[in-house]
């Protein structure tokens, strides 16, 4: 992950900190976090994301915004975050809501990407059924040899692109042997974050 432009304060800080301190202990995971959101009938789905920047008060994946995430989001921009850095003991939970990024972010980002994951982006219609394994691999191979070729462009789809987080809420945890859990805690209230601790 990209830390850009972070806000100078606290729990920015702090996260920006845990992060570093999981990447030396070699976290082989650590952009992954489970991400939570709600359908239109209120059941809850989740699942995992890699987050490649915290911009501003932003943290941000990029995913297609057809698949079912994206009717979620949809639905109720409300959005839960969790890391969980093994090798450091550490959870990070976080809220905020949730809107597309601006087109020439996705761009930027797009293009700096191997040909490869962007071949997938172009090909895939994320999380429609489809009737095999097989079938996805052969329209992966179909396109990918039109780029090779230069019979089609690589473009970034439509479809695809970033969303960000606008952070309204952390929760960092420690894990403690005798099970006396560290949990400090930040949430946004107007313009000032409130700091406090919960019990384990
Ligand atoms: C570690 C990990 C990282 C992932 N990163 C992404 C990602 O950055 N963007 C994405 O669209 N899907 C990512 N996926 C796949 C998603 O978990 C999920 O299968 C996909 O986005 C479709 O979800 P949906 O049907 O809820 O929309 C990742 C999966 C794992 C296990």
């Amino acid at each position: 992950m990209e830390f850009k432009n972070l806000p100078q304060s606290s729990p920015f800080l702090n996260f920006q900190d845990y992060y570093l301190k999981a990447e030396e202990h070699g976290e082989k995971f650590i952009e992954a976090g489970c991400i939570s959101s709600v359908d239109n009938e209120n059941k809850p789905h989740s699942r995992f994301v890699n987050f490649k920047y915290f911009f501003e008060d932003n943290l941000i994946f990029f995913s297609s915004y057809k698949s079912k995430k994206a009717d979620n989001f949809s639905a109720n921009n409300n959005i839960c975050v969790n890391f969980w850095w093994p090798s450091i003991e550490t959870q990070v939970r976080i809220e905020g809501t949730i809107s597309k990024c601006e087109e020439k972010f996705s761009d930027e980002h797009f293009f700096g990407r191997d040909a490869g994951k962007n071949i997938a982006a172009m090909v895939s219609n994320q999380s429609e059924e489809i009737e095999s394994y097989e079938l996805l691999k052969e329209k992966y191979e179909v396109i990918r040899q039109k780029v090779d070729s230069g019979e089609i462009e690589e473009k970034r789809p439509d479809n695809w692109g970033g969303y960000q987080i606008k952070v309204d809420y952390f929760e960092f945890w420690e894990a403690n042997e005798a099970r006396l859990n560290y949990r400090e805690c930040y949430k946004k209230e107007s313009a000032a974050w409130k700091k406090f601790f919960l019990q384990s």
